[in-house]
């Protein structure tokens, strides 16, 4: 065989390849992106805001806290989560190891516009970021445990986290949503069949 038929030979096979198997390559890509911790998580277990998040992720939902007293809401909080995620989530109602959910909090604004009195997000407060792993890879670490790890970012600095125990610092306030993978998953219509 020369060169060329070889090479010939080669991209017959190539094409024979994706047309038998034209779904592996972008199912393999999914996986890896949903089961890839590196991107918010150092070996140690540390956490950081995955910097592409608004670019590449789902978007969940979002939800508005109502402010005490005068109009329109006090906070804003949009969500995402890592691709495949949410096609995980609708299958069997648990998020998949390497899951990343993002939930970013802005102060609002609200004033009159064309369509009412509208608030909108003004100002990034910070990230709250949970990493979905359910094998003990980091224990000893306090910001793991109960299937996730956790942490809180102040907006200047998506790297570092400022939380330091998430027994103390989210668990018992995420508790109502146990059963739902410790996600409040009512508030995102995304994850409904
Ligand atoms: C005061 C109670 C409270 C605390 C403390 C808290 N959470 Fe939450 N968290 C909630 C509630 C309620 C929601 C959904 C509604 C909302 O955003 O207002 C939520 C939503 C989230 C979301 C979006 C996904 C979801 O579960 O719906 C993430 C991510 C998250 N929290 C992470 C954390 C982390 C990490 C910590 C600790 C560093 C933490 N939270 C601490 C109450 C809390």
């Amino acid at each position: 065989m020369n060169t060329s038929t070889y090479s010939r030979a080669l991209v017959a096979v190539a094409s024979l390849l994706v047309l038998l198997f034209p779904c592996s390559r972008g199912g393999m890509t999914a996986m890896a992106d949903s089961h890839d911790h590196s991107v918010a998580v150092d070996a140690a277990g540390n956490i950081r805001v995955p910097a592409d998040y608004r670019t590449s992720y789902q978007f969940l939902g979002s939800w508005s806290v109502a402010a005490h007293q005068g109009q329109g809401p006090k906070e804003f909080h949009t969500v995402y989560a890592s691709p495949g995620a949410i096609a995980h989530y609708r299958k069997d109602g648990l998020f998949p190891d390497g899951s990343i959910v993002v939930k970013e909090v802005f102060e609002t604004a609200t004033e009159d516009m064309t369509t009412g009195t509208v608030s909108y997000s003004q100002k990034l407060k910070g990230w709250f970021v949970m990493v979905k792993e359910t094998s003990d890879r980091h224990p000893g670490n306090k910001l793991w445990g109960d299937g996730w790890g956790w942490s809180w970012f102040d907006a200047g600095d998506p790297t570092k986290t400022t939380s330091t125990d998430y027994k103390v610092d989210c668990r018992s306030c995420h508790l109502p949503a146990q059963t739902s993978d410790w996600i409040y998953v009512k508030g995102y219509p995304p994850l409904a069949e």
